[in-house]
């Protein structure tokens, strides 16, 4: 009987219009990593599946923002990387979709707990360690070792970090010193640390290829940022902080009524694959991925030496926690005198 049935279905389904269950066409794509891992990882998708995939690169908080202000009229289908405290604060405001992969099972615990934390409107596919990198032609003596060493006046004017309010790094990093200080204390070490500041960039990463070229000394990245650079021929040496480090939990959402679901679902399914996050290290992204199979790039930097704190992601990912430490860094960091 059951046989019949699906031999009926099959010939039901010759006789609809043609393409009436044709694969999607089309997914629209915001990218809130490296431009190079965005470009490597859509174009394994459109040759793997045929779906076109038209990309935009933002950083995190500007992808947020821009989900933010397309809510209702959502013009994007995923939003794949970028820090997860964004994507968080996205999942509490019902900006993304719920939905719980038949891949989930296969990831490490702390993808999954993302997942878990936001009613499953947001997963992890990689985490990377917060430090900083130096250029070693420039920085030659004492090199620093720790975040207070960054407050040297030695280094006026040397070091680069991103604006939080742009960038998922900077925003890991303002977490950070809250949990690692207490908030007083935190936008204390920050005011002190603008005077060595020569640049608030937008793009997380922006900081190491400054230091990678010599405009800058030293930038406040992602380890493997640094690394990468690094890995490309650049004197930069990388440092994870001695008082200890935050982390992201990069991650994935599905834009709440975006054009083309479907499109969505596949790529969301597809990017928890052990293949598709083995993309990341051939686009010298050298993150840990989130699918426990998939293999580690041997140069990302080893979560297990660094002393990470055990960062708050449902407090620090919360619209209420993240507005109000921006609006703080607008009011007692971003507005001083340079
Ligand atoms: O792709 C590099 C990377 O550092 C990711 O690990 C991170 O999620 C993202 O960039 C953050 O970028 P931004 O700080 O520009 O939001």
């Amino acid at each position: 009987m059951t046989h019949r049935l699906a031999l009926l279905g099959a010939t039901a389904l010759s006789l609809l219009p043609f393409g009436a269950f044709a694969q999607p066409k089309e997914l629209v794509l915001y990218c809130s990593v490296n431009e190079e891992w965005c470009r490597a990882q859509s174009e394994a998708f459109m040759r793997e599946t045929g779906i076109n995939v038209l990309m935009t690169r933002k950083s995190s908080g500007e992808t947020y923002a821009q989900i933010k202000a397309e809510e209702g009229q959502p013009r994007g289908d995923v939003w794949w990387g970028g820090t997860g405290d964004p994507h968080l604060q996205a999942a509490q405001e019902d900006l993304t979709e719920a939905y719980e992969s038949p891949v989930l099972a296969e990831l490490q615990p702390w993808a999954r707990a993302q997942a878990e934390t936001s009613g499953f409107k947001t997963v992890g596919v990689y985490a990377g360690a917060l430090g900083f990198g130096y250029n070693s032609t420039m920085v030659t003596e004492n090199p620093p070792a720790c975040w207070a060493d960054l407050l040297d006046e030695r280094y006026a004017d040397d070091i680069q970090v991103a604006n939080p309010n742009s960038s998922g790094t900077a925003y890991t990093m303002l977490a950070t010193m809250v949990q690692l200080m207490g908030e007083d204390e935190a936008f204390a070490y920050l005011a002190k640390l603008h005077a060595n500041i020569n640049q608030y960039t937008k793009s997380g990463s922006a900081p190491i290829r400054a230091a990678a070229t010599g405009e800058s000394a030293i930038g406040i990245v992602f380890m493997h940022d640094a690394v990468a650079e690094t890995v490309s021929g650049a004197p930069i040496v990388t440092v994870a902080p001695c008082e200890g480090t935050g982390y992201e939990v990069g991650s994935m959402s599905l834009i709440k009524g975006g054009p083309n679901p479907e499109a969505a679902k596949i790529w969301y399914d597809w990017a928890l694959s052990p293949a598709a996050q083995e993309i990341g290290a051939t686009a010298k992204s050298y993150q840990v991925p989130s699918n426990s199979s998939a293999a580690t790039p041997p140069e990302a930097p080893k979560l297990a030496d660094i002393k990470l704190i055990d960062y708050d992601f449902a407090k620090y990912g919360s619209s209420e926690t993240r507005a109000a430490l921006l609006a703080r860094w607008d009011a007692e960091i971003g507005a001083l005198p340079k």
